[in-house]
């Protein structure tokens, strides 16, 4: 079993299966945190640096609560223009420094193996936000928590799923580490819908199908939703040359009611890592599909919440100790599970 305690979590390979149900399972241990039914200070006084020099809403906000839920203060820098990576400061060099100040640092970079890098200056627990085209291990992590839990009533798991991803898959680090995760369970089915300029990079395939799973590489809808999951993701225009580029791609599979309806099962759930782009020309998934039961889409963000609490407890040894810090919540709340 992977040493939790004091290490990066920098990319999803770095986990096996037993690693993963752990998390799993201490995400689930802090949903009465994140339901405010209880408190936990667990990590009163601790501090989290959060370094998110791209753009970003879920991932930043969440590991920012995240680590609020358990008791400790959190401190931001956000945009490379606000940082003295601007004034042509090492990566090296500035992990050095905020980890000084920091008990863990969760970081999103625009360049590909950039967080690696800074882990390498680190003296504490550095957690991969994003690198670029790269990773995304907590989307990862709380996409398969996701699944795990909108599968529980049909009795399924992530064994001998079906899952269809969608989009720009070539650049989307999202279904790369997603991906990658599903190699590591049984007899899964990924169907891959993109345009063919912006397929599947070659590596991640080759990891699905040296776990033997069935792989199906498409650039049609029609005849391919027909599965447990769909995945879609937006077009990635940050990766592109021009948003003139990006353009040619976008409203190629724009998913709403009637398409769902045409070709979907009836029970088939749909996920995306938001934001999903709403505008016309994109249209990734309609507003239409917010009256699905099975639209899981801000569930899946709620769940960002517990997978990256889970993060903070192992990756700070904490995990063991939550019902010994707990509080009563003293204010008006009505929170309760997302339906
Ligand atoms: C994703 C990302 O940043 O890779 N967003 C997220 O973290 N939930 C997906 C995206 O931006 O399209």
């Amino acid at each position: 079993m992977m040493n939790f305690q004091g290490s990066h979590i920098l990319s999803v390979s770095q986990l096996d299966r037993e690693a993963i149900a752990r998390i799993l399972q201490v995400a689930g241990q802090m949903a009465p945190y994140a339901l405010r039914e209880k408190r936990c200070h667990v990590l009163d006084g601790a501090i989290l640096n959060n370094l998110f020099f791209e753009p970003s809403t879920r991932t930043r906000v969440s590991f920012g609560a995240a680590f609020n839920l358990l008791g400790g203060f959190v401190r931001e820098t956000v945009g490379e223009e606000n940082s003295s990576l601007s004034k042509g400061e090492s990566l090296f060099d500035t992990a050095q420094v905020i980890s000084g100040y920091s008990d863990v640092i969760a970081m999103r970079h625009p360049k590909m193996h950039s967080v690696a890098e800074f882990a390498e200056g680190s003296t504490v627990p550095v957690i991969n936000g994003g690198d670029g085209a790269n990773e995304h291990p907590t989307q990862a992590l709380l996409d398969l928590f996701t699944i795990q839990s909108e599968m529980a009533p049909y009795q399924k798991g992530l064994d001998n799923l079906h899952i269809t991803l969608m989009g720009d898959l070539k650049h989307g680090r999202t279904v790369h580490s997603l991906s990658k995760l599903l190699s590591l369970y049984n007899n899964v089915k990924v169907t891959m819908i993109s345009p063919n300029a912006l397929q599947m990079p070659d590596n991640v395939i080759s990891t699905l199908s040296n776990a033997g799973h069935e792989i199906v590489v498409t650039d049609k809808i029609e005849g391919n939703l027909a599965c447990d999951v769909i995945y879609q993701t937006r077009i990635q225009q940050e990766r592109f040359a021009s948003k003139d580029e990006a353009d040619l791609y976008r409203g190629h599979f724009s998913l709403n009611k009637e398409i769902y309806q045409q070709y979907c099962k009836e029970h088939t759930v749909i996920m995306h890592p938001l934001p999903r782009d709403s505008r016309p020309e994109a249209n990734e998934l309609d507003t239409d599909l917010n009256e699905l039961d099975n639209l899981a889409i801000f569930r899946q963000a709620q769940n960002g919440v517990l997978v990256r609490m889970a993060l903070f407890a192992l990756t700070l040894g904490v995990d063991e100790k939550l019902t010994q810090y707990e509080k009563p919540v003293t204010w008006f709340t009505n929170k309760q599970a997302r339906k």
